[in-house]
């Protein structure tokens, strides 16, 4: 399938068939498609977590209002946005030392970096990042002929303590189920490019 096939094929699926598996090349696949993804300053601030146990897909659907993809799903992916890392001075100095330039271009870029973020809210600017790994995920997902959805309908707090996280430092920015769709895809609803697009 081509990718624009894919992303035409592709919609928000509201029921898996719950007896359909992924298999684990399958998500490996899924996982890789998120950490190829390009990042702000090569920054990679997204962490994953695969929830495949069904019992902590039981426990995780009523703090995700209740929706049946978070049960009938295959796979459960939650993103992480990384906020500490990207403050970090070690992980800074890694990230920017593996460009593998010289002494002071790496000093230039680093400080050019700490500028950018001293004005940035980080969780956002995190969380922006993983919306990036998502949407790879969920595409090439796609072109390999696996359905998802996308998620944000979730009691955020609530999952962070269930993941035991703590939320000043990787939060949720959002989920997604994969797995087979037990449903008709509807009808693509989209707005015309024109309403869309500006040339100049
Ligand atoms: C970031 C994001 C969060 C979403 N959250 C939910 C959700 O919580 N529950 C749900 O059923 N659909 C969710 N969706 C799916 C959208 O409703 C859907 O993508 C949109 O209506 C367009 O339909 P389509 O993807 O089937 O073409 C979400 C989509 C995105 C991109």
């Amino acid at each position: 399938m081509s990718c624009f096939e894919a992303l035409e094929r592709r919609y928000a699926c509201k029921l898996f068939d719950p007896k359909h598996r992924l298999s684990k090349e399958q998500i490996d696949k899924i996982l890789e498609y998120g950490r190829l993804s390009p990042s702000s300053f090569g920054m990679e601030p997204w962490r994953f977590v695969v929830v495949e146990n069904q019992k902590h897909k039981e426990a995780l659907r009523p703090l995700c209002w209740g929706q049946p993809q978070i049960t009938t799903c295959s796979h459960l992916i939650l993103i992480l946005a990384d906020k500490a890392s990207v403050r970090n001075e070690e992980y800074i100095e890694a990230m920017f030392a593996r460009r593998g330039l010289d002494e002071k271009a790496t000093a230039g870029y680093i400080r050019r970096y700490k500028e950018f973020l001293a004005n940035q809210d980080v969780s956002c600017w995190t969380q922006k990042q993983c919306y990036i790994a998502a949407a790879n995920m969920i595409s090439g997902a796609a072109e390999d002929g696996i359905d998802s959805c996308p998620i944000e309908g979730f009691e955020k707090e609530r999952v962070e303590r269930y993941l035991g996280l703590d939320s000043a430092k990787l939060e949720i920015a959002l989920l997604i189920a994969f797995g087979k769709c037990a449903k008709e895809a509807p009808k693509k609803q989209r707005l015309p490019l024109e309403r869309l697009v500006r040339w100049l």
